[in-house]
């Protein structure tokens, strides 16, 4: 399975199904794929020191048993910290993943939507910056046909195009199809627009696809609305709990 040949609809596992594991960790990852999710989502940032680390939130509160934010924090402080505790015992050894380490865990089974956090995005970024960084990686794994990069930092995603004009781009937003995201969509040569489900409506899904954009509309707060979203004839749909899709 490739980026040009998907499955549709593509089930999407929001931050590797967080439902049902704690997310963005790598127990998560394999366990959506075992659920029979095609594509996982998962959210990248920077640690203190540079490296790509994979989490949601801008502090480790939430989802390890630490403290303090990442940026804060470097990779080795990050790796030591049990990711899966808060969620359930059992998952006591899941740990904060690199996203090489994601990349290697599921070469060849699943398909990687990487979300850049745009709370990583420098405006004026040194080589190392992290949407640089996401991409060096996606060809060094030789992945390029397995990821979808997006974010809602769409200058993060212009910044990419602009040395490689082959990589599949998303866009994300909160807010309805308006001018400036089918200027976006045009400027990046995007692949997809991955809105909140709560905003999408027919009449945009039809225009994105005669654009020939993918629609990915995605789970908020563990809602979304499966079979509102596939009859108005979306792509895929990013969701928490394998529920979701087997509506
Ligand atoms: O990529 C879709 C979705 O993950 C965007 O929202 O906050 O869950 O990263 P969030
Ligand atoms: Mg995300």
């Amino acid at each position: 399975m490739n980026i040009d040949h998907l499955p549709t609809p593509l089930y999407i596992a929001h931050r590797g199904l967080r439902a049902r594991f704690p997310e963005n960790t790598l127990p998560a990852f394999m366990g959506a794929g075992d659920a029979g999710a095609q594509m996982i989502e998962l959210d990248v940032t920077l640690s203190r020191d540079r490296r790509l680390v994979v989490i949601h939130d801008d502090t480790v509160d939430r989802t390890t048993n630490g403290r303090g934010a990442v940026s804060t924090l470097t990779l080795a402080e990050l790796s030591q910290l049990d990711a899966g505790s808060w969620f359930d015992p059992r998952f006591r050894y899941a740990r904060l993943p690199t996203l090489a380490q994601v990349l290697e865990a599921v070469r060849g089974r699943l398909l990687v939507n990487i979300e850049i956090k745009p709370e990583a995005f420098e405006p004026d970024g040194p080589d190392n910056a992290v949407e640089r960084q996401v991409l060096d990686l996606a060809h060094r794994e030789q992945m390029c046909d397995a990821v979808l990069i997006s974010s809602f930092e769409w200058r993060m995603l212009e910044n990419i195009r602009k040395r490689d004009d082959r990589i599949a781009l998303g866009l994300l937003s909160e807010r309805s199809a308006d001018d400036r995201l089918r200027d976006w969509y045009g400027r990046l040569q995007a692949f997809s627009w991955h809105p909140d489900y709560r905003v999408l409506t027919r009449p945009q899904v039809e225009e994105f696809h005669r654009l020939g954009a993918r629609v990915f509309p995605y789970a908020v707060d563990g809602a979304i609305d499966t079979l509102g979203m596939l009859a108005m004839g979306v792509d895929g749909l990013i969701v928490d709990d394998p529920k979701q899709m087997k509506e």
